[in-house]
């Protein structure tokens, strides 16, 4: 896993989190737990995290800047604030979810509600830590009230600001959590089982994307956690194959 040279991470919100700064440590799977999708009492140390490349802290202080102040649809009405999303500026795996709820809207960070402290619980069962390797996003930035989907319009108005993170980070593996976002990154309306189970690509970048549950749906239906935590450890070893290929500073070997 590459390395930055600085401890220079920043978050678009929630607390700085104390990281590592050892290698990168990837805890062994531990599927009764994940199946369980309890919250792991701790995770190894994980990577230290990436130094943002130059220039990129004005785009993504720019970024914010719009988010919290955008008008672009009427969600902007009713909204607390914009969420911008939570994790370091460079790092190898994106997650990105629906939108905002409740709880998002009211603290500015995504996934901190009931469906957020498992996602938190069904990342760390595969190392990854928010605020630490992991950034995570939504594809809409305000929240709908009361939870609707998404109307096209709203998408068509936010995705611009996910795609300017998206070619920010430049992660190596993106994770789409439920229909919605699958959907929506993916240009398809094919349900999630189809959308399961596969390594598809994003953007110019071809950026490897697996589709799993969402957290909120596995609250309601737990008897498919055992088919998201296949799901994670297929991104896992999607992951690992990819940095086996690609060397420390993102070149193939
Ligand atoms: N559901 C989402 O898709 N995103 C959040 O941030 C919270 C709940």
């Amino acid at each position: 896993m590459a390395h930055g040279t600085g401890p220079a991470m920043a978050h678009d919100a929630g607390p700085v989190m104390a990281h590592g700064a050892g290698p990168a440590v990837v805890p062994a799977l531990t599927p009764a737990a994940a199946l369980e999708m309890a919250p792991a009492p701790a995770i190894a140390p994980a990577a230290q995290p990436l130094a943002p490349a130059e220039g990129d802290q004005a785009a993504w202080e720019a970024l914010r800047t719009e988010v919290l102040s955008c008008t672009k649809c009427t969600l902007h009405k009713t909204r607390t604030q914009g969420v911008v999303g939570v994790g370091p500026r460079r790092t190898e795996w994106m997650v990105i979810g629906e939108a905002p709820g409740a709880e998002e809207d009211r603290r500015g960070e995504p996934f901190v509600g009931r469906a957020g402290h498992l996602l938190d619980a069904m990342l760390h069962a595969i190392g990854l830590n928010r605020g630490m390797n992991v950034y995570i996003a939504n594809v809409l930035k305000s929240r709908p009230p009361g939870n609707r989907d998404p109307k096209p319009e709203e998408v068509v108005a936010c995705l611009p600001y996910l795609m300017r993170q998206i070619a920010l980070l430049q992660p190596r593996l993106m994770l789409a959590v439920g229909r919605i976002a699958a959907q929506n990154l993916l240009a398809t309306d094919l349900s999630l089982s189809r959308l399961r189970g596969k390594v598809h690509h994003f953007g110019e970048l071809n950026t490897p994307l697996i589709v799993t549950y969402h957290p909120a749906y596995l609250l309601r239906t737990p008897a498919d956690k055992r088919k998201a935590w296949e799901d994670l450890k297929f991104a896992r070893s999607v992951f690992r194959q990819l940095t086996d290929r690609v060397g420390t500073h993102g070149h193939l070997t």
